[in-house]
């Protein structure tokens, strides 16, 4: 029985080892990143100390102390290393072992700190073995070439601490390594009055019209920027991440759109007669059908909608600029007991009744 039992023990063992073994294959196919050196365009003999001046160097190096790390003294054999590279790093960086254990941990630091630090000296602050970006994008590659290709490319990867004013390159509690949650980050930089688009108009300032706003859309309510934009750049207007209209008239088609529409559903909009898809009806007259499906000036949403927040319910918009003046046409709605209004705007005061009187 004993006997049964042991090898029945040694069979599961090599089972689970094996498994592991599979295990640890699957996970590096999944993995995006070519983290090998080369693949990186990083040079053989990356990790020597550099012979030319550096911009960096690690105090344990700099003290002349090879066997801190190696197994001798001598400088010009210092031979093999005491232990293996990251229980070396954290023994004297004691904040790495707790970091490591936050959320979300960033593999390559989980596994070797010399997959970006020279453990000597380095031409790049901080030992590192490339520029920053250079640095992150060498493993991950889509985002190069997102930023590469992108017709609107987010100058927040390439201003600044570029990848790292938003990810911390060890470990964070926020997912995705963030060093704090997107909404806070977005903020943290769209805070000013001075910012100007890939199309060389001027940016709202967000953070101020978010404060002077308090009627917020569902998804900034929830705090999630990064439901419609994507934080590395795109190919759509304002890094969107689906189709939206730039313009203020465009000609109705559901697919321009998308933005919208992964949310809310389109029926509403292309049912030209409904008593239930849309509060903005008169009767079972579809209105919004009305708005946007106007042959030749079919109004975006825009025309009266704020998509992140507003001072009116419905979050309708105050006013729409017209011409180039800078002149705000007032939209003057209002919500009635039973429906709405807009007065003395873009058309005569019109008003809509979805409702029965209370
Ligand atoms: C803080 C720890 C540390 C100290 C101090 C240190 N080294 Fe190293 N050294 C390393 C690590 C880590 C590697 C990478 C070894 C690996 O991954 O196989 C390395 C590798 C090397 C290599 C081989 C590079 C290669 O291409 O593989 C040389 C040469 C070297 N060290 C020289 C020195 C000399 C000379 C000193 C003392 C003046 C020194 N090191 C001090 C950590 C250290
Ligand atoms: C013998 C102790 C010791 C070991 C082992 C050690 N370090 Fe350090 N490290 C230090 C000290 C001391 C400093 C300087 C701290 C400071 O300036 O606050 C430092 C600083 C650093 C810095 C910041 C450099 C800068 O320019 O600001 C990095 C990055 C770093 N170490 C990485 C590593 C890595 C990677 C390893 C493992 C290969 C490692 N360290 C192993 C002692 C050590
Ligand atoms: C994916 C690349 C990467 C890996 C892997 C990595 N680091 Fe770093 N490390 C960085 C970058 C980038 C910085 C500079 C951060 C900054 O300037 O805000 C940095 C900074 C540091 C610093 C200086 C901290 C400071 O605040 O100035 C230390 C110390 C350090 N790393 C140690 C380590 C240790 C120990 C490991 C392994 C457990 C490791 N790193 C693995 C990218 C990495
Ligand atoms: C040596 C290769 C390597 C380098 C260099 C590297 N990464 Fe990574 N990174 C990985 C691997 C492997 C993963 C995990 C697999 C994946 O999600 O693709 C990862 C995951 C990530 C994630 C996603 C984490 C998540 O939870 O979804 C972010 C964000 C990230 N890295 C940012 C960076 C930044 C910023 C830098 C530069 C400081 C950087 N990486 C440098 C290999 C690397
Ligand atoms: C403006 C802030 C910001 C900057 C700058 C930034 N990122 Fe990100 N990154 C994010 C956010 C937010 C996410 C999470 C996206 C999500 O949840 O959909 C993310 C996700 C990632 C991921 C994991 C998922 C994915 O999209 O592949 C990687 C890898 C990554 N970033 C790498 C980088 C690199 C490399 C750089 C620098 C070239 C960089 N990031 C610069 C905000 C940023
Ligand atoms: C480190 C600062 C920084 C952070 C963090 C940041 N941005 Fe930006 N963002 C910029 C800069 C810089 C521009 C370009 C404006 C300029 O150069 O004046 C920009 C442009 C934009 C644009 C307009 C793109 C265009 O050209 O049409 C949008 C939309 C945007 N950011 C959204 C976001 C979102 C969403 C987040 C959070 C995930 C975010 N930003 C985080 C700095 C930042
Ligand atoms: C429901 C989708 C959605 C969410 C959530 C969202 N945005 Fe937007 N954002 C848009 C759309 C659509 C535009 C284009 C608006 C227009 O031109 O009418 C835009 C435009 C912008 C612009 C450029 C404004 C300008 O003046 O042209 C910035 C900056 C921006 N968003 C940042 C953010 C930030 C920061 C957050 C999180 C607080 C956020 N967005 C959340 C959909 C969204
Ligand atoms: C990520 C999902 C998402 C996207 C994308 C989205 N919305 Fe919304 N929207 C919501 C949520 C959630 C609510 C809140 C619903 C509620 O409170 O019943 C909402 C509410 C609204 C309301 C007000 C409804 C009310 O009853 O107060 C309007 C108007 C609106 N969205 C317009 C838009 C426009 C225009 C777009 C495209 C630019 C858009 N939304 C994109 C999720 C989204
Ligand atoms: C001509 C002005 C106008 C246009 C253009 C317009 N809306 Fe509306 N929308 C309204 C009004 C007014 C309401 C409020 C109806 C009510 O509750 O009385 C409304 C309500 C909504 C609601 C709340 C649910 C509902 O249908 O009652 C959503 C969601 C919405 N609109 C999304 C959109 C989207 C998405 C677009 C662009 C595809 C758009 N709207 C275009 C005026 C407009």
């Amino acid at each position: 029985m004993s006997a049964i039992r042991s090898i029945f023990s040694v069979i599961l063992a090599w089972v689970v080892a094996f498994s592991t073994v599979l295990f640890a294959q699957t996970a590096q196919a999944d993995i995006r990143v070519s983290p090998t050196f080369a693949a990186r365009g990083l040079p053989p003999g990356v990790l020597a100390p550099l012979t030319s001046k550096p911009v960096a160097a690690h105090a344990p190096f700099e003290a002349g102390e090879c066997n801190l790390c190696h197994a001798n003294s001598d400088p010009k054999q210092p031979g093999p290393l005491i232990k293996a590279v990251t229980p070396l790093c954290l023994g004297c960086h004691e904040e790495f072992p707790g970091m490591l254990k936050r959320a979300h941990a960033h593999p390559p630091a989980q596994t070797n700190c010399t997959n970006c630090h020279n453990p000597h000296n380095a031409n790049y602050p901080k030992l590192l073995l490339q520029e920053t970006s250079q640095l992150c994008t060498g493993c991950h590659k889509q985002v190069a070439e997102i930023h590469a290709t992108a017709s609107v490319p987010h100058k927040a990867l390439t201003s600044g601490a570029k990848c790292l004013n938003c990810h911390n390159p060890h470990a964070s509690e926020v997912e995705a390594l963030l060093r704090q949650q997107p909404f806070d980050l977005c903020l943290g930089c769209h805070n000013v009055d001075t910012m100007v688009g890939a199309d060389g108009k001027k940016l709202q300032n967000m953070k101020a019209w978010l404060d002077n706003n308090p009627d917020w859309h569902g998804p900034v309510k929830h705090k999630d920027c990064v439901a419609c934009h994507q934080p590395h750049g795109g190919n759509q207007f304002r890094m969107l991440d689906g189709n939206y209209p730039k313009e203020f008239y465009a000609p109705y088609n559901p697919d321009a759109y998308d933005l919208c529409f992964g949310c809310h559903k389109e029926k509403a909009f292309s049912t030209a007669q409904t008593d239930k898809l849309t509060r903005f009806r008169n009767g079972a007259k579809n209105l919004h059908f009305v708005h946007l499906q106007q042959p030749g000036r079919g109004r975006t949403c825009r025309a009266c909608h704020e998509v992140h927040a507003s001072k009116q319910d419905k979050h309708i918009r105050e006013g729409v600029p017209y011409g180039s003046g800078g002149w705000v046409l007032k939209l003057n709605y209002q919500q009635t007991p039973t429906g709405g209004s807009c007065a003395k705007t873009c058309h005569q005061e019109r008003s809509y009744e979805n409702r029965k009187a209370p």
